[in-house]
Formats: structure tokens, sequence, C-alpha cells
């Protein structure tokens, strides 16, 4: 009798041991962060919301600005950071000589989010005096969150296309860090430039293309340091992407 009581015992512990140890493994390798993963995936849902709205002519696009600035003020960033895994996606980066290093974080499939989210999204990496060049946009709609690290961060409304050349006035000229954010459209802040002023830096952006359709999409590089016009406004000259990296990069 003694015996075999002695061996239930060791099973049950030995069991309990086994269980505990697997649980423990599980969550220290998040693959359970459920505590997380309902925040950043209600997030990304509203985000995802706000750009079929736009689409759907429901906001109008500076609505969509106002609406997506508010949502990426109140996202806690401990939260996106592990919904991208960041430190995975970050761990062995390598930073480009010119501009931003452009990675792709792989949303987990988790109930709520939808599958085929209306906008795009990717992370710039960059370091120390290295910038997001400056650049309009066309039929496009995007916003940045800074991640981490600080930017000097310049927006500029574009007025008016003048053949070679962007009539554009300057409207955001700021200093940028963790929580950060600034959004863009065809009807306000058109041109944005970001340049890493801390060692690393990081934006997360998304981006809706398309945003009228049938209509070219996409980024357009110009020269912000152009001919000074009345008013405040700049004649920026259009840059070929190569030469816009090479000034500004
Ligand atoms: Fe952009």
């Amino acid at each position: 009798m003694a015996d075999l009581t002695r061996r239930e015992f060791a099973q049950r512990t030995l069991g309990s041991l086994l269980t505990y140890s697997l649980l423990e493994t599980l969550f220290s390798a998040d693959a359970f962060p459920a505590e997380v993963k309902p925040v950043a995936a209600a997030w990304l849902a509203r985000v995802d919301a706000a750009g079929r709205d736009l689409k759907g002519e429901k906001l109008s696009q500076t609505e969509w600005q106002s609406q997506i600035e508010e949502l990426f003020g109140q996202i806690e960033l401990a939260e996106l950071l592990k919904f991208i895994d960041f430190d995975q996606l970050t761990a062995e980066l390598e930073f480009r000589e010119q501009g931003e290093r452009s990675l792709k974080p792989k949303f987990p499939e988790v109930e709520g989010l939808p599958t085929d989210l209306v906008f795009g999204h990717q992370l710039f990496a960059l370091r120390k005096g290295r910038s997001v060049v400056p650049h309009g946009h066309d039929n496009m709609a995007t916003a940045f969150l800074i991640l981490q690290g600080d930017f000097h961060g310049r927006h500029y409304d574009r007025l008016e296309d003048d053949g070679d050349s962007i009539i554009i006035r300057p409207t955001i000229d700021e200093s940028f860090t963790v929580g950060g954010c600034s959004t863009v459209s065809d009807h306000k802040d058109n041109v944005h430039w970001f340049k890493a002023t801390s060692e690393t830096a990081f934006i997360f952006n998304i981006h809706v293309l398309n945003v009228v359709e049938g209509r070219k999409t996409g980024r357009v590089y110009i020269d912000p340091d152009g001919e000074p016009l009345a008013g405040d406004r700049v004649r920026a000259r259009r840059l070929k992407a190569a030469e816009a990296y090479k000034l500004y990069g």
C-alpha cells in the first residue's frame, strides 16, 4: 500500500510539474498574449473601418485625418509593439545608408481583426540624420506614428501642380517623439518629410491607396528647398526618387 501511494504521489507530482512547466514555457514565449491582442486588434479594426469610410465617402479626407489622429493618440504603444512583435522584427536590423529601411510586420490573425484590411502598413527604421525624404502623394491617405526615437517632422500643403514643379506651403515644422503622429491626404498636409534626430528611430505607417477609384496613386518626390514665392509659398521642383534620396536620404 505504501509503495502504491508513493508511486501515485510521484505520478501526480510529475504530472503537475509538467503542466506547470509547459504553461510557463507557453507564457514566456508569448504564445498567449491574450491580454494584449484584443486591444490592438480592436484598435486596428477601427483604423480599418475609418479607411473603409474614407473610400466609401462616408468620411471626407480631412475627417479621416482627424479620426486617425484621434485613434493614433489612443493606442497604448506597448500593446502595438507586442502586436507587431517589434523586438523580433528589429532584432537583426540593417539600417540603410540613405533613407529608411521598410519592414513589414505581419499582424497575428486574431478574432475581431479583418484579414482583408483596406490599409497597408509598414515600419520605417532610420539612423540619426537619415530621412523619410520629402514627398507628396497622389490619391493617398497616410499616417505616421512614432514608435521609438525622435524626428524633425515637416509637412506642406500641396497647393498647385505646375509642370515640373509643385507649389507648396509649410504647415507643420516640429519635433516629434514617441507617440507623436501626423497624417496626409490630397486635401491637407499632402507633403511630408521626417528626419531622424536620435541614434535610431522608428515610424509605424499606414496608407490607404486609391482613395478615389480610377486615379493614379503613389508618391511624388520634390525638393522643398525651392524658389520662395509670395505668401510663404515655395516652388518645389519634382525629383526622381534617386535624386530625392541623394539630396535628403
Ligand atoms: Fe508618405
